[in-house]
């Protein structure tokens, strides 16, 4: 889309300099419409849009680059959605509404003849997924005593990033699971997952369990040169490591949703960034490096255990800790994969780093990489603590940043002021350089960037603006600024004003 045109100098878009203000601010010559904030009625039944919205994914309605179904996940709730917390715990109450407001939402979306984006209420397809819907798990954890022999669980929540499958559906990462799962009281084993599902079809809802049981960020889903589907993952914790799945089976894209049996077996792989080696986690090799801890193995009888206690099977076997793993992308020019690593002040890391996977002869497949740090957070990037990455057809890598809202406009992050989006040419004389494209609103952080097949729209989802507010009556954030709303929102929102190849 940019290409080495993302600079001033080509006048194609003029980076914006970072921003305290209230304000989703563009540059020049783009505009942005809400198209669905927390609270507004999706669907004929008086279904609510859930709240911190995070990941975006675009399903084209009959080729359409203008009406389609959108994924949007809802990673967690906040005082305007749940209200103020009293001494650290929920009521009852809260704990109802918090199932609520996490999850999903599959809305129809069309572009109107003004070229304003809208939600289609009236949609057949419409819908909430949240803490209530019940899902199918699969995989080696399925039925066993991990899972208290479970088949299935109730619903999903936490959902962060996720990621498009190769067959029309989506995936949902369950992340911060274990808050959820606690103060409601539901088996914590039950989240963790990938879960996947067809916007076009309600009944289907699945949780694989093969993807491991970690926190999850997303998924990065492509082919290995034999066929078989690899999907790249990052557990969002300081110190955690970076996964890869790889299918027993093969793609075939003549059974088309069929193909999601691909990710019910296969091989659960973690990165060894010292030796350059994806390591299968398998119940072998946990054995056997446990050896003579015979309480450690005690945890591991099955298959299902190792997946369910991934976290500590994959340090077992080897797997290297790493500062927050957020989203993976793979590259669709080049087979390189590019992994955000927000940060961790364990160990220094205040800004996170870009990291660059090469895989031996660039196979997905491949069990060897090599690696380089592809770009560093800091004053002389311009950006700090990246997270979500999507690549536009020229290569260029949209970052949005993940400072935190008690760091946001303080001490070393103050120069970067309020998050943002930033654009990071991946080849050419930009290389590395960020430019800023957005500045989000206060408190606010973006997540969720996902392009249009034809690129002319941006989806882009602004998650927990006004997150310290403690005293409702005097929120930190009014945004999107609806007239006479007194409560922040999230809200995902149609960025438009690209013009592809000029
Ligand atoms: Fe939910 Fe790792 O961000
Ligand atoms: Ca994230
Ligand atoms: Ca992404
Ligand atoms: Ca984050």
């Amino acid at each position: 889309l940019f290409g080495f045109k993302t600079n001033k100098v080509s006048g194609y878009f003029e980076p914006i300099t970072p921003s305290k203000e209230d304000q989703l601010i563009l540059p020049k010559g783009f505009k942005y419409d809400v198209i669905a904030a927390m609270d507004d009625i999706i669907n004929q039944a008086g279904e609510k849009f859930g709240d911190g919205s995070d990941y975006n994914a675009f399903f084209p309605l009959e080729g359409s680059n203008v009406r389609g179904l959108l994924v949007n996940n809802h990673e967690y709730t906040g005082v305007f959605s749940i209200g103020p917390i009293k001494d650290g715990k929920m009521t009852a109450d809260q704990v109802q509404k918090n199932l609520y407001y996490q999850g999903m939402s599959v809305i129809e979306i069309y572009r109107d003849e003004n070229g304003t984006w809208k939600m289609d209420t009236k949609s057949k397809h419409a819908r909430r997924i949240n803490g209530f819907t019940k899902f199918e798990l699969t995989g080696p954890a399925k039925g066993t005593a991990a899972l208290g022999g479970a088949t299935t669980a109730q619903g999903t929540f936490a959902n962060c990033s996720g990621g498009v499958t190769l067959w029309n559906t989506a995936l949902s990462c369950e992340e911060n699971y274990s808050d959820t799962a606690e103060v409601s009281k539901l088996p914590s084993t039950h989240y963790g997952w990938v879960v996947e599902i067809d916007p076009f079809d309600k009944t289907y809802l699945k949780k694989h369990t093969a993807l491991g049981r970690f926190n999850h960020e997303n998924t990065a889903m492509g082919l290995a040169a034999d066929g078989r589907v690899v999907v790249y993952m990052g557990d969002d914790v300081k110190d955690a490591c970076v996964y890869k799945f790889i299918s027993k089976g093969k793609f075939d894209k003549s059974k088309g949703r069929a193909n999601s049996a691909l990710l019910e077996s296969g091989t659960l792989y973690v990165a060894n960034l010292k030796t350059g080696k994806w390591i299968p986690i398998t119940l072998d090799g946990v054995l056997k490096a446990a050896e003579g801890k015979a309480d450690v193995q005690a945890k591991f009888k099955t298959q299902g255990d190792v997946v369910t206690l991934c976290q500590e099977a994959s340090r077992l076997v080897g797997g290297t800790p790493t500062d927050r793993p957020e989203d993976i992308e793979i590259s669709p020019f080049d087979n390189t994969v590019f992994i955000a690593h927000t940060n961790n002040d364990n160990h220094g890391n205040i800004h996170g780093h870009i990291t660059r996977i090469f895989e031996a002869n660039n196979d997905l497949g491949a069990l060897d990489f090599d690696f380089e740090i592809f770009a560093a957070g800091g004053r002389q990037s311009g950006f700090s603590s990246p997270d979500n990455l999507v690549f536009d057809s020229d290569g260029d890598l949209w970052v949005v940043t993940d400072i935190s809202s008690t760091s946001q406009n303080k001490g070393v992050y103050k120069s970067f002021m309020n998050n943002g989006l930033f654009v990071i040419p991946t080849s050419g004389p930009s290389k590395g350089i960020a430019l800023q494209f957005a500045s989000g609103p206060v408190e606010s952080e973006m997540t969720g960037p996902f392009f249009t097949p034809d690129e002319q729209t941006l989806f882009l989802s602004i998650q927990h603006p006004g997150e310290e507010t403690k005293d409702l009556q005097n929120p930190t954030s009014r945004w999107p600024h609806r007239s006479g709303d007194l409560k922040a929102r999230a809200a995902v929102v149609a960025i438009s004003g690209f013009k592809l190849g000029k």
